[in-house]
């Protein structure tokens, strides 16, 4: 394992811990208004960061300037996405969803360009 697969790894268990605990939230609340940025931040965060970490783990060093970028660029995208997409379904402001949306679209962009420009094959 490396610092950048560690780093994601460590993210995606934070937005799993945060999602999870929303999750109980509503339930015991019996108001699932923030469902969608509940199933945002664990999936956009949970899922993906542990995705990230896995294929970080794998690439080792040979990825290292493009995919800190790429990681940093991701969890900006978590955290202004998930929080927009609460703010949005309340009522009080797409601006934050539309900012987080577009982080996540340019952190896939460039985990497309990282995996695609991989310069040797990855190997376990
Ligand atoms: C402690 C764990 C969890 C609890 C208590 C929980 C609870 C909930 C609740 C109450 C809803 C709203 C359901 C509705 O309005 O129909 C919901 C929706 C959702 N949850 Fe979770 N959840 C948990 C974990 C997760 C995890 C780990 C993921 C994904 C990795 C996830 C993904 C989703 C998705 C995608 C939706 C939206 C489903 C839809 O709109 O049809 N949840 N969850
Ligand atoms: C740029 C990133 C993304 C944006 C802007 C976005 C936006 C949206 C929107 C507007 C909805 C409809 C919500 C509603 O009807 O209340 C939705 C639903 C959903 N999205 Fe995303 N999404 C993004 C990324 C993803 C990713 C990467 C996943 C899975 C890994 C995902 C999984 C889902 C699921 C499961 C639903 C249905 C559950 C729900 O209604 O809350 N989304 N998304």
């Amino acid at each position: 394992m490396n610092t950048l697969s560690r780093s994601c790894w460590i993210a995606s268990a934070l937005y799993l811990t945060i999602g999870m605990g929303l999750g109980i939230y509503m339930g015991i609340a019996q108001d699932h208004t923030l469902a969608p940025a509940h199933a945002h931040l664990n999936l956009v965060g949970g899922v993906l960061l542990a995705l990230f970490g896995s294929y970080y783990a794998l690439a080792g060093s040979g990825v290292r300037r493009l995919g800190v970028i790429q990681v940093v660029c991701a969890n900006l995208g978590v955290v202004t996405l998930a929080p927009g997409i609460a703010l949005a379904v309340q009522g009080q402001g797409e601006g934050l969803a539309i900012v987080g949306s577009l982080l996540a679209l340019a952190s896939m962009l460039l985990f497309l360009t990282v995996v695609a420009t991989q310069p040797r094959p990855v190997s376990a």
